[in-house]
């Protein structure tokens, strides 16, 4: 199975503010959904808790939730008490590819364990707490780049990069 993770990051590697994400990019929101759906996707429990409830789970997918608390419940989705549980349990299930969604700290311990990054690198620098982990630019190898620019809907530019582990 491959490990991979996706997010949305600022030029200051900022991905979140207050619990939300700062800017609004509906392209982005689009790619995301449409890489990771029919996906396993494995996520920490802050990153759950902001997604709006209408996408709690996220459809069309199995959503798996990383928390130290004992009887945590989410409806829809299932829970975990670390990221290499949430992992082998996609595995299990035949999962190809399984995708680390977010939050900062669930990157963070992903980092080490993932082959690949979707990442968005978004042209503006934003205010926020969370940021994605700096990693490595001599062990990852950038295999694709697609720029997007700014339009009525978009009010920054960005690149879809993906990274592959070398
Ligand atoms: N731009 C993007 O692509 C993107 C993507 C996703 C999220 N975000 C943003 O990121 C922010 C949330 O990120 P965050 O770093 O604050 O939180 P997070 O990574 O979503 O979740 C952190 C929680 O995960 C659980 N956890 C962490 N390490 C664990 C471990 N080793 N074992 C078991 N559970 C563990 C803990 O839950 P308990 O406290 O319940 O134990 C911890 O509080 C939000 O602002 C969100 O909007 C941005």
């Amino acid at each position: 199975m491959i490990i991979s993770m996706i997010a949305a990051m600022g030029s200051n590697r900022v991905i979140g503010k207050d619990n939300d994400i700062p800017w609004h990019l509906p392209d982005d929101f689009r790619f995301f959904k449409d890489t990771t759906r029919h996906h396993h996707v494995i996520m920490g429990r802050k990153n759950w808790e902001s997604l709006p409830p209408k996408f709690q789970p996220l459809p069309d997918r199995p959503n798996f939730v990383i928390t130290r608390q004992e009887n945590y419940s989410a409806e829809g989705a299932t829970i975990f008490k670390s990221l290499e549980d949430a992992l082998t349990k996609a595995s299990e299930m035949g999962e190809k590819e399984a995708f680390i969604i977010g939050g900062g700290e669930i990157y963070r311990m992903g980092l080490t364990l993932a082959e690949k990054i979707y990442l968005t690198e978004i042209n503006g620098a934003f205010q926020g707490q969370t940021t994605f982990p700096d990693f490595d630019k001599e062990q990852w190898q950038e295999i694709s780049r697609e720029h997007h620019g700014t339009d009525d809907r978009h009010a920054y530019s960005f690149d879809f990069v993906v990274y592959k582990k070398k």
